[in-house]
């Protein structure tokens, strides 16, 4: 059957390359929504073009390393050393990813900041150009180029001034924050512009795409519609396309025998005590802190639970070459390490706090296995671990908490217990609430969240945005 050709842009590819010798290199998985999400679509006559995390200098690693990849249906585009400290680490997730997710802009010296904001977005340009020099060698007429996240911005309007007819599409998968958060960023209206520049906008949420409508109008002057944003007779759709999972994957992978062998492995470990898990990125947005502070204040005033639940917490190493992110490992270890001391006894302690990821089956036999999951963002443009958690419970049927600044409360709200991640207090209340929850309630909950996982996945997601696109492009040229 005729599948359509897609070129998917990213910063990231689904693999990122670790050399093991001149032309050899090993692939490893690489972890995130984005990558989870993207992975579940087949569909397509897919391409996947993006970074694949390692610098490489010399000609025989940069076509051993395309070479590689090739069979994985990936492209590499190669960024040095200062470009991704100051694209990546600086503007990206320095500036975009906390700005995106209300923490706001950097503050340190005045001046110093001024000098490297500019260094740093003329470096995001100049990446984001690199990104579109890829994407032309490798576009054939027709394909579609779907651009991801907030690394690209710039990538739509660079794409249609190589070339106006290609059809381009860009997705956010992070929130896109309120005009009032967004106008204090220096480079607003340059950023605005160039995302406008493609056919269909998508973000996960209603309220992202209404954020986003709203900063063109008031930044750019420009007329907002129903469908998106009008600039002199030529509309950019804007709208809301939530992600979801490839829940059949994980509905059947908990059959498979390794993870049965470790779902078997984890209840013995864990015996007699009711298991509690969170997995996340190491990131500020995931409010890892304030969860702990819960779980202490919940363990303090609930003296007849300490030694009858555990905390699993995964908290996998990201961006590790930012300083926000280096402090806050400091700070989630020294909290961890202070209630293991105060709870802790001779044989046990009530947080398995690991600094590293888990392969696919032993992230879904933890699923499994959990009696209550703990999600507590900040801020989170969706959140696919809480998908991921509900597609793995047919049989356990455990609770959610879920922090209602997750894109997901909009989605599994009424499954799930919904907190604010910054009431400590109600956090605790609302872990003594799942952990006594009766079964009755327990299984309605989990069933309302089983159904909406199961029917909105993420192949679901990318046809509806594809087929928007497509529709886009004709209805553009009728107009014309
Ligand atoms: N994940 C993983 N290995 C781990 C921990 C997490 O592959 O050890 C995956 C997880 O399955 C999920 C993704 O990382 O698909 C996290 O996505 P989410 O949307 O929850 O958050 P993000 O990391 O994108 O902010
Ligand atoms: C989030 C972002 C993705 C990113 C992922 C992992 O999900 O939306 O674009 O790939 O985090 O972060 P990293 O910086 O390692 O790519």
């Amino acid at each position: 059957p005729f599948k359509q050709r897609l070129l998917v842009v990213a910063n990231r590819l689904p693999v990122s390359a670790v050399r093991k010798g001149d032309a050899s290199w090993q692939l490893e998985v690489t972890v995130g929504g984005l990558v989870s999400a993207l992975l579940g679509i087949t569909d397509f006559e897919a391409k996947w073009i993006g970074w694949a995390g390692v610098t490489v200098r010399d000609e025989i690693g940069r076509k051993s390393l395309t070479e590689a990849l090739a069979e994985k249906r990936c492209v590499p585009v190669f960024l040095d050393e200062n470009l991704v400290n100051l694209y990546y680490n600086g503007y990206c997730n320095n500036i975009l990813w906390p700005l995106f997710h209300y923490l706001g802009l950097p503050q340190e010296d005045s001046l110093a900041t001024i000098w490297s904001f500019q260094s740093q977005f003329e470096a995001y340009k100049k990446a984001n150009q690199l990104f579109a020099d890829v994407v032309k060698e490798h576009y054939q007429d027709g394909d579609i180029v779907w651009c991801h996240d907030y690394h690209l911005m710039f990538l739509p309007k660079c794409l249609k001034e190589q070339n106006e007819n290609i059809k381009v599409g860009w997705f956010l998968h992070t929130p896109f924050p309120s005009s009032e958060i967004y106008r204090t960023m220096p480079s607003r209206s340059e950023l605005l512009i160039a995302v406008l520049a493609a056919d269909v906008v998508g973000f996960h949420t209603y309220d992202y795409a209404r954020h986003f409508v709203s900063a063109c109008t008031r930044i750019l002057g420009l007329e907002g519609t129903p469908e998106g944003v009008e600039d002199q007779g030529r509309l950019t759709r804007v709208a809301a396309f939530p992600i979801g999972i490839d829940s059949d994957r994980f509905v059947k992978a908990i059959e498979l025998p390794q993870v049965k062998n470790h779902i078997k492995e984890f209840q013995e470990r864990f015996d007699g005590r009711k298991v509690m898990l969170g997995v996340d990125r190491l990131d500020m947005i995931k409010g890892i802190p304030q969860k702990l502070l819960a779980f202490e204040k919940f363990l303090e005033d609930n003296p007849n639970w300490q030694d009858k639940v555990v905390f699993v917490q995964i908290a996998v190493p990201t961006r590790t070459d930012v300083l926000e992110y280096q402090k806050l490992t400091c700070q989630v270890h020294e909290i961890v390490g202070r209630i293991n001391g105060r709870f802790g006894t001779l044989t046990t302690v009530p947080i398995h706090h690991l600094d590293r990821s888990f392969d696919y089956h032993a992230l879904c036999a933890l699923y499994a296995i959990t009696d209550v999951a703990l999600i507590t963002s900040l801020r989170d443009g969706m959140n696919l671990v809480s998908y991921e958690f509900v597609a793995c419970q047919a049989s356990k049927k455990g609770a959610l908490i879920l922090s209602e600044f997750a894109g997901a409360a909009q989605s599994l709200g009424a499954g799930a217990i919904l907190v604010n991640p910054w009431n400590v207090t109600e956090v605790a209340f609302a872990i003594a609430y799942a952990l006594n929850m009766p079964s009755e309630e327990r299984e309605k909950r989990h069933h309302h969240n089983y159904v909406h996982v199961t029917t909105h996945t993420s192949q679901e997601w990318a046809e509806t945005f594809i087929s928007e696109l497509n529709d886009m492009v004709v209805e553009a040229q009728l107009r014309t």
